[in-house]
């Protein structure tokens, strides 16, 4: 049986599940419709994939009774359109981070819970084939103990083509590191199978656009008791995405887009390999474990659950950064 999708937000992220929604395939998936309230963006969208279009999600929802809907708005929409969409009976493949904060987190988990629907956060990095290298490379304890990790992204942030709901605090929660910290910090926890527990963060707020921070540097420890440093930054320079794992018996450095090198001799080697079939795609990856999730009636990868994991480490770096001291994460 083939799915019935549904997407809204027809912005710059729209056009990755759309195309992974082809990629899964008409037997298992089919797009019927598009909202979005900017008119130009979301019939651009409808006209190429085909999809009808509503200026308002909750009329798509209500008309098209989609099965699945995948959310893909401004941070602060995403507790009142994923609260809606669940009580409509829709599974969830609800864009990261999950929302502003811990507890609209709980509201959609409670909407979910409530008519059984999957809730699936799109944490991509889950489903990077350079990642998941690392991932394995760490379970194998082929160089040993994992002891440290060392996780840097710079990129100029302010860009013109970035849209404006990004600097605004009330709408996007924070800067880079709601944004891009998120992906960082559900790394370290995906990597390590282990949560963060506290943090120590010390941020910058000198873009000059909106009121959000530029750039951030955090320690974080797991519960496993590992130590990990972010460190990133929006300000101009040179572009850097870069986790180097510090083990018992040697390095490796994983740039998630890239690949993954090993070191036991003061050499980089490049790990290859792999089978990825036809869905190499992270989007692609991603749907088929939601779809797998509601075929088991079972959690997906990222789980609501989790991602609220990742919203709760991100609150204590604010509250680290605010208070000037370390923070544990609230785990209720
Ligand atoms: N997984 C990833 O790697 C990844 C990458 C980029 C963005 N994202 C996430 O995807 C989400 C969207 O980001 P984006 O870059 O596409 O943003 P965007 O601003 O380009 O797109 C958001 C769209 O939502 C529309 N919109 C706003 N209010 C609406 C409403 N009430 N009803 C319907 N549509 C409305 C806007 O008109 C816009 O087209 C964010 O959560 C972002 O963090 C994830």
């Amino acid at each position: 049986m083939a799915y019935r999708v549904a997407l809204i937000g027809a912005g710059i992220i729209s056009g990755h599940h759309l195309e992974a929604i082809g990629q899964v395939g008409p037997e298992r998936l089919t797009a019927v419709a598009v909202a979005d309230t900017d008119e130009a963006k979301g019939r651009a969208a409808a006209e190429k994939y085909g999809l009808a279009f509503y200026t308002r999600y909750r009329d798509m929802v209500r008309e098209q009774r989609p099965d699945i809907v995948i959310i893909a708005l401004p941070h602060d929409l995403h507790e009142e359109c994923a609260s809606f969409c669940a009580e409509h009976g829709c599974h969830l493949l609800l864009e990261k981070p999950m929302a502003l904060n811990i507890a609209q987190c709980d509201a959609i988990l409670a909407a979910a819970s409530q008519t059984g629907v999957k809730l699936m956060v799109g944490h991509t990095q889950h489903y990077l084939p350079a990642n998941l290298w690392a991932k394995a490379l760490i379970r194998s304890r082929q160089l040993g103990k994992l002891v440290a990790i060392h996780d840097t992204r710079h990129l100029p942030y302010y860009s013109d083509n970035r849209p404006r709901w990004f600097f605004e605090k009330a709408k996007a929660g924070g800067g880079i590191m709601m944004n891009l910290g998120a992906h960082s910090i559900d790394k370290i926890q995906w990597l390590t199978d282990s949560r963060i527990r506290k943090v120590k963060a010390s941020l910058s707020y000198e873009g000059g656009i909106g009121d959000v921070e530029g750039s951030g540097v955090v320690f974080a420890e797991t519960a496993s008791g590992l130590g990990a440093v972010i460190v990133q930054s929006g300000y101009e320079g040179v572009a850097k995405d870069e986790t180097e794992l510090i083990f018992t018996g040697g390095m490796a450095k994983l740039n998630s887009a890239r690949g993954l090198w090993i070191s036991r001799n003061g050499r980089y080697e490049p790990v290859t390999g792999g089978e990825w079939g036809d869905c190499a795609d992270p989007f692609c990856l991603q749907l088929q474990d939601l779809l797998q999730a509601i075929e088991r009636d079972a959690e997906p990868d990222s789980s609501g659950a989790y991602a609220r994991s990742v919203i709760a480490a991100l609150e204590a770096v604010y509250r680290s950064h605010e208070t000037g001291v370390e923070q544990i994460v609230r785990s209720s």
